[in-house]
């Protein structure tokens, strides 16, 4: 049985109590039996004393026993003995210990058995006397006296006194001392009790206050007047629990950001405890599985080998998160299914979080990354033709201009011999004007080519993607570039065996590698290395590097080079690494330049592993 505070304290009171109570009794009763035996021995000693002053009286030297036997005074004495309180007989014995007169008549002329001293047992101690008396039997003790006739022992006086008798005594006496006793105890107890009440009130306050406060309440607050220690901990109670509030109300905002996160995101998200029952599901995971009640099991959920079971149990047994793989949702279609393993901080799993991704959400934003990147080529290709349109146009306004004044009907001339203007007629030259509608026209073919290769640039054209293996394309590429490198004598070194195919448009990648090996080359007029390198590379990629040992380009060209119709070459027209840029951005891929002038070139090109 639990005992409470106040059963604990009313215990110990009344312990106390009862054993003080205990002790003193003990006490008062060894105080008692003292007296008791004290008195036995007093009476003993009267009688023992009335016997003998007797005995001296009626004795005569012939037979002094026989003449105590008949003695009628003594037998009085002997027989009085029967009325003393304790005493059992009085009894005159000869030497031998055979009874000569005794209180009971029929025991004399009998040996009488041997009984232990009055005086030793008074000479023990008060507690070992009460002992003694309350010995389970009871035991006869003798007060003896010695019978003298001048200096001649002839008998003794024995005086039998009761154990058994002091008991009865004692009892009866203690009878009001038990009443008293239990009286105290009664009385302890009810203090106790209300003392406890008392004191301990304020446990009972405080008690309440965690109740409710382990319960959510918030601001909880106790009033406990008091001056001591109990007053301490009410304001110390007081702290905590407006701290718990504040932490409470920040921690709920926080969860109820992240259940609003959580329930909007466009990934179904379930977690669920070791034993595969649900906890918690967002409104996506409940469109996917309509089965996904709270408290639901996973088997319930997903009945059959599903694959997103499969990664649970996994994770269940190894502890580590799963995935992902793709798993079918009935009519919901495929799913990118994973699992997260969630541990306590001892690091035992203490759930399983279950999610499902909608790839084609995915495509959707890869497809606006795509259209984006798209925008901004174009934004490159836009700025390379308006220079490029500017130019003609300007030369056209020229020879416009000149053109115009060839075939106005008059030319203005100031005449210096009579301070007067005069115009004059000068004949239209046709050749020179010819000569300017030549430029224009050229301009304008000019413009014409810019426009056409703008619109090549921007017309969308429909990409053929396919697994492609990398070598057999370069090795398609090797037999064009290798004339040119040849006349630059540049060697030409091809590491390709090793790559991964690649999923793209083999017609438009070998125009662009050709545009980068042709360009590799033309940087070498004086000889050097062309190295194409294929590898895997991150996010399953291909890399195919062109590095050559030419002139490199200059800082300032960097940005530039990839703009269309930019080129450094006399001969050159800038669309090259233009068509290079586009193909790569329509593959979803990357290019990356690292170019140190006077030492070569490195163009990197990433693409999509089939
Ligand atoms: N490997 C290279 N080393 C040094 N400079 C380069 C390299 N590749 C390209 N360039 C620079 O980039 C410019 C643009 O190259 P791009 O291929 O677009 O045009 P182009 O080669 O000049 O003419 P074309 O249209 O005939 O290819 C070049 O004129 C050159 O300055
Ligand atoms: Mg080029």
């Amino acid at each position: 049985m639990r005992l409470g505070i106040k059963g604990k304290q009313v215990l110990g009171v009344t312990s106390i109590v009862g054993t003080v109570v205990v002790v003193l009794s003990v006490l008062h009763l060894a105080r008692l039996a003292s007296v008791s035996l004290d008195e036995s021995r007093a009476r003993a000693e009267l009688l023992a004393n009335a016997i003998y002053h007797r005995a001296q009286k009626v004795v005569v030297a012939a037979d002094p026993l026989a003449t105590l036997r008949a003695d009628p005074g003594l037998r009085s004495i002997l027989e009085s003995s029967l009325y003393s309180n304790n005493v059992m007989y009085a009894a005159l014995v000869d030497v031998g210990g055979v009874a000569v007169a005794h209180a009971d008549p029929s025991l004399e002329g009998q040996r009488l058995p041997p009984a232990g001293d009055l005086r030793t047992l008074l000479a023990r101690s008060r507690l070992s006397q009460l002992r003694a008396i309350y010995a389970s039997q009871g035991q006869n003790l003798e007060f003896r006296e010695p019978l003298l006739l001048g200096d001649k022992e002839i008998g003794s006086t024995r005086i039998g006194v009761s154990t058994l008798l002091i008991r009865q005594d004692l009892d009866q006496s203690l009878r009001p001392a038990l009443v008293t006793a239990l009286a105290a105890l009664g009385v302890s107890v009810l203090v106790a009790t209300l003392l406890s009440q008392l004191f301990l009130r304020p446990i009972h306050t405080i008690r309440s206050g965690l109740t409710r406060l382990g319960k959510g309440e918030f601001g909880v607050q106790l009033q406990l007047d008091q001056q001591d220690e109990f007053g301490e901990l009410g304001t110390f109670f007081n702290t905590v629990s407006e701290q718990l509030s504040a932490d409470r109300s920040q921690m709920a905002g926080q969860v109820a950001n992240l259940e609003s996160a959580v329930q909007q995101l466009e990934d179904a998200v379930a977690i669920v405890n070791a034993r595969g029952e649900l906890l918690f599901t967002n409104p996506a995971m409940r469109e996917l599985l309509p089965a996904a009640a709270p408290g639901a099991s996973l088997d319930a959920m997903l009945p059959g080998p599903h694959p997103l079971r499969r990664l649970a149990e996994e994770t269940v047994v190894s502890r580590q998160s799963r995935g992902p793989v793709s798993a079918a949702f009935g009519d919901s279609g495929e799913r990118l299914v994973m699992t997260h393993a969630i541990s306590d901080p001892k690091g035992e799993l203490v759930g399983i979080m279950l999610i499902a991704r909608n790839m084609e959400y995915l495509s959707e934003v890869q497809s606006t990354v795509r259209y984006s990147r798209k925008l901004a080529a174009l934004g490159r290709l836009s700025a390379g033709v308006a220079h490029e349109v500017k130019n003609p146009l300007n030369a056209m306004m020229i020879h416009l201009e000149l053109l115009r004044q060839q075939v106005s009907p008059m030319t203005a001339r100031s005449s210096t011999s009579s301070g007067r203007a005069v115009v004059v007629a000068e004949p239209m030259d046709r050749g020179q004007a010819l000569q300017h509608v030549d430029v224009i026209a050229h301009e304008i073919r000019r413009l014409d080519e810019v426009v056409q290769g703008f619109l090549k640039f921007t017309r969308p054209e429909d990409l053929k993607l396919q697994p492609v293996t990398l070598r057999s394309l370069l090795d398609e590429i090797v037999p064009i570039v290798r004339p040119e490198a040849e006349r630059a004598r540049v060697q030409l070194i091809v590491e390709c065996d090793d790559a991964p195919d690649i999923n793209g448009d083999p017609a438009m990648l070998r125009q662009a590698f050709l545009n980068l090996a042709l360009n590799a080359c033309q940087a070498m007029p004086d000889g050097g290395t062309l190295r194409i390198h294929c590898e895997s590379a991150r996010g399953r990629r291909a890399s195919i590097a062109f590095t050559d040992t030419g002139v490199g380009i200059k800082p300032e060209h960097l940005q530039r080079i990839f703009d269309l119709y930019f080129t450094t070459k006399e001969q050159g027209s800038g669309i090259g690494l233009s068509m290079v840029y586009r193909t790569v951005q329509m593959h979803d891929g990357e290019i990356q330049v690292q170019s140190t002038p006077g030492a070569g070139t490195t163009f990197r090109v990433l693409l999509p592993q089939a």
